[in-house]
């Protein structure tokens, strides 16, 4: 008898070294994106939230199934039937108010601080960079609202500085998306027609990385991004030398043989083709439903060789409007407007 008893005793000791072990573990090993980040102020009172709430519902989680696994060994019936009920503990008030009491006031508790810091962070700050946040099926777009520049995430960082608040002003274009950088805080759903606010103040610059954390579509997975936080006197100069039309002028409206290849790759990033096509150098496109764009604009013929290409002309006649040329094919019509198809093949055409 007292041999099983102190067996037991051992149990329920190595049962919570190893759980104690399991979270002193944790943290350290997670040297890349880390979903509790503490890069940015607000990332830092979310993260500390996290770790208070992790470690009391350990310790309860511990104290709970250690009792639970060492009562059921101590007390596991050992006379064969008819066994004599144990003594029972029904009745005894002190205890009951107890294990009522208890769990009350850590609930209390954590509700408070989960308010506390909630409303913290969503005060928004008077004084901040403002940029605008759209999710589109399937890249990002950024406008800084103060000065008008514009970054797309199929060809650029969102540059923003470091011990300033930015505000974020979150919406979509299409569907329902999610604006997540672990280490710096988020996620921030972006709904269509809706405008949600989010504030960071990085402490660190740097790179880090963003996702989209909502499942949007078949290029979900390709929405990545990239925040470059730099120190405030780099983000001004990098805002000033955007402004001063560093950044790439649109192409002129309708402008006939000479499309913007750049805006062009952004464009089959945005409307999704990477879904069903493999697009060498837009990232994420990898679709394998229909054929493979790398060289189309040197092939012969196209659509499954029902169209003769002769030139740029046939490639953007077919990417406006796919079935008047042929009424079986899968392509859909995009509703591409003159300019953007003339971008789109200007990028294929540096595929050849
Ligand atoms: Cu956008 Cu997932």
């Amino acid at each position: 008898m007292p041999r099983l008893s102190s067996g037991a005793r051992r149990m329920v000791t190595a049962l919570g070294v190893l759980a104690s072990l399991s979270l002193l573990t944790v943290q350290p090993a997670f040297a890349e994106p880390w979903f509790m980040g503490t890069d940015s102020v607000e990332a830092g009172q979310l993260s500390q939230l996290w770790w208070l709430t992790l470690i009391l519902s350990a310790v309860v989680f511990v104290m709970v199934e250690g009792l639970l696994i060492y009562s059921s060994i101590r007390f596991r019936r050992r006379t064969s039937l008819p066994s004599v009920e144990p003594p029972q503990i029904h009745g005894n008030t002190r205890l009951e108010v107890m294990w009522a009491i208890v769990p009350a006031v850590i609930l209390i508790s954590l509700f408070g601080l989960s308010v506390r810091t909630l409303s913290a962070m969503s005060v928004i700050p008077e004084d901040g960079e403002r940029i605008r946040v759209e999710g589109a099926q399937f890249s990002w777009n950024f406008t800084y609202q103060d000065s008008g520049v514009q970054v797309s995430s199929t060809n650029g960082a969102l540059v923003i500085p470091t011990e300033r608040p930015v505000i974020f002003e979150i919406t979509a274009r299409d569907v329902i998306h999610s604006f997540w950088v672990p280490d710096l805080g988020g996620k921030t759903d972006a709904i269509p027609g809706k405008l949600n606010r989010m504030t960071w103040t990085v402490l660190k610059p740097g790179m880090y990385r963003g996702v989209c954390a909502e499942l949007c579509g078949s290029g979900h997975a390709g929405m990545l991004f990239s925040v470059d936080a730099r120190p405030l006197a780099e983000y001004q100069a990098w805002l000033e030398q955007q402004k001063s039309g560093a950044g790439a002028a649109p192409p002129a409206a309708g402008g006939v043989a000479a499309g913007d290849s750049s805006a062009g790759r952004a464009l089959i990033a945005s409307k999704g083709c990477g879904g069903c096509h493999n697009v060498p150098g837009v990232q994420g496109a990898n679709g394998a439903v229909g054929p493979s764009l790398a060289g189309v604009a040197g092939r012969t013929k196209i659509a499954g060789g029902a169209v003769n290409n002769t030139g740029p002309d046939d490639l953007k006649k077919w990417i406006m409007d796919p079935k008047a040329l042929k009424a079986s094919t899968a392509m859909p019509t995009l509703g591409l407007t003159d300019a953007e198809a003339t971008s789109i093949v200007a990028y294929l055409e540096t595929l050849k």
